[in-house]
C-alpha cells in the first residue's frame, strides 16, 4: 500500500504536506515536493481560476516535482478549479470539507485521482464508493476543522484501514519521525502534516505563527 501511494502521489516519500488555508503558500508547496513530499496548494479561500493559475506557475518555477491542490466542498470555485488543475496537469488531489458524492462524476471524467479527506468511518467507506483513491484519516489533533470533535488520529486510522480496501494516510499531530512510524504501525501507507510544515522558512505564515508553534507547550492547542 504505502508504494500505491507514492505511485499515486508520484513522490518518493508517503509525506503529504496538508492542504492549508492561506499559508500553504506556492514556495512551500515546491519546497516539501522537492525534498521528496507531496506539497499540496489550498484552494479554499482563492478567488478566482487565474488565481490558482498563477499559484501553479509559481510552484511550477521552482520544482518540476509532483504536487498536489485540495478541493473544499462548500468553496463554489471548486469544479472551475478541478478542471483548471486537469488542465494544468495535476494529476492527485484532496478533497475535504463534506461528501465528494457531487463532485466525484466530474473528478473522474476529467481523469483526476482524488484523495478524500475525512474524519469518520463513516465517511472514508462512503467516499470508497464514489471512487476515491486512497482516505486522510484525520484525527481530532489536526490543525483546521475537520476533526475537531471526532477520534483522535490514535482511535480513528486503525478503524479506517479495517475498514476500507484503499491506502489511508494519517493526519492529526504528526510531526516528526516518530509519529510518522507510530502512524505505519496503526496501518496507514503515508502522513499528512499541517501544523508541522508552518513552522518552516518556506511558509508565508507570520513569524509570529511560528513563533507560537515553536513555543506551544503540551496543552498548549
Ligand atoms: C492553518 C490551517 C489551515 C488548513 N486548511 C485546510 C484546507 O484548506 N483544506 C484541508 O483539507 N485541510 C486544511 N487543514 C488541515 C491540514 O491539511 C492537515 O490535514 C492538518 O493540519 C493535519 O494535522 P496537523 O496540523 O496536526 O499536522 C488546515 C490546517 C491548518 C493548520
Amino acid at each position: 500500500m504505502k508504494e500505491m501511494v507514492r505511485e499515486l502521489l508520484g513522490c518518493e516519500h508517503p509525506v503529504i504536506q496538508g492542504a492549508m488555508g492561506f499559508v500553504s503558500n506556492p514556495e512551500l508547496v515546491a519546497a516539501v515536493s522537492e525534498a521528496g513530499g507531496f506539497g499540496q496548494l489550498a484552494t479554499i479561500f482563492l478567488e478566482s481560476e487565474e488565481e490558482l493559475r498563477e499559484q501553479i506557475g509559481r510552484v511550477r518555477a521552482i520544482t518540476s516535482r509532483s504536487f498536489g491542490a485540495n478541493l473544499f466542498a462548500k468553496q463554489p470555485l471548486s469544479k472551475a478549479f478541478a478542471e483548471v488543475l486537469a488542465e494544468e496537469g495535476v494529476r492527485t488531489i484532496t478533497f475535504s470539507g463534506g461528501s465528494p458524492k457531487a463532485f466525484a462524476p466530474l473528478l473522474k471524467e476529467l481523469g483526476l485521482n482524488f484523495i478524500v479527506v475525512t474524519a469518520t468511518v463513516r465517511g472514508a467507506v462512503s467516499a470508497r464508493e464514489q471512487g476515491a483513491a486512497a482516505i486522510v484519516a484525520e484525527g481530532s489533533e489536526s490543525g483546521g476543522v475537520q476533526g475537531y470533535r471526532g477520534s483522535s488520529t490514535m482511535v480513528l486510522v486503525p478503524q479506517v484501514v479495517d475498514a476500507v480496501d484503499i491506502p489511508v494516510i494519517a493526519a492529526g499531530g504528526i510531526f516528526d519521525g516518530r509519529s510518522y512510524r507510530a502512524a505505519l504501525a496503526l496501518g496507514a501507507s503515508g502522513v499528512q502534516l499541517g501544523t508541522r510544515f508552518i513552522a518552516t522558512k518556506e511558509c508565508i505564515a507570520h513569524p509570529n505563527f511560528k513563533d507560537a508553534i515553536l513555543k506551544a507547550e503540551d496543552t498548549s492547542t
